[in-house]
């Protein structure tokens, strides 16, 4: 089974759609979303249109949550905040609803899809640090799990009580007896230096990971943050990929 793992599209249509035609070329069997489908970006609604017609499912994200008053946004920074004030005005009833019934997690064959880490999830805790990992690698059940939410694609291994080692490069053949915990990066708002979207690729049968990059028109997406009147840093990153 061949899973192209999506997250963090945050109303980036462009970068959705490109992601879209790349991974049917590399013909990804299951489609799912690890969350944060809205916030930031221009086109929450249709966003979440496409995401809910070619995925099997989705998980909610700490701005899915936000935008629809599930979740405190006070910790969010100011851009951040008047983003999710614009986006909660800007949802339609049906994604409204869609979004509210979200579940946190999703476990399947011995993996865990999650938005932010498996310790906690409704915390929103992010994995910046071996101890934040250290905690993630205890809660999770079963050998693999799939992350984003820091928008930092990176691949971390622990065997055994091994310390946990993070893989450099964009790939890895996943070892048996390794525990993993893969953050596939973000489509709509990448934050590792490099603006192409990103997501990830798992070939179960040949435990095969690869993270994907895909060039998309970055100029449109930004121009249709600027005509919204959301804050302007939120145009400006993309092209920074930070
Ligand atoms: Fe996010």
């Amino acid at each position: 089974m061949k899973w192209a793992i999506l997250s963090d599209v945050h109303g980036n249509l462009e970068a959705l759609q490109a992601v879209m035609a790349d991974l049917s070329q590399e013909g990804a069997e299951r489609i799912v979303f690890l969350g944060d489908a809205v916030g930031y970006g221009a086109n929450p609604n249709e966003c979440m249109l496409l995401l809910r017609q070619l995925t099997e499912w989705m998980v909610a994200g700490n701005h899915d949550y936000g935008a629809v008053g599930l979740t405190d946004v006070s910790s969010f920074n100011a851009a951040a905040q008047a983003a999710i004030f614009w986006t909660g005005k800007a949802l339609s009833d049906e994604s409204r609803a869609f979004l509210r019934q979200l579940p946190l997690l999703r476990q399947t064959g011995g993996m865990t899809f999650v938005h932010a880490s498996p310790h906690e999830p409704g915390a929103w805790n992010y994995i910046f640090t071996f101890p934040e990992a250290e905690q993630g690698f205890q809660a999770l059940a079963g050998e693999l799990a799939f992350i984003g939410h820091s928008h930092s694609p990176c691949i971390l291994a622990k065997k055994g009580e091994n310390k946990i080692m993070a893989h450099e490069g964009e790939g890895a053949t996943l070892e048996r007896g390794v525990r993993y915990i893969i953050n596939v990066g973000s489509v709509g708002q990448p934050r590792d230096r490099n603006p192409q979207a990103a997501y990830g690729l798992y070939d179960e049968a040949g435990r095969v990971y690869l993270l994907k990059r895909v060039s998309y028109d970055i100029q449109t997406a930004q121009w249709k943050i600027i005509r919204a009147g959301l804050p302007l840093s939120l145009a400006h990153r993309l092209s920074l990929g930070a």
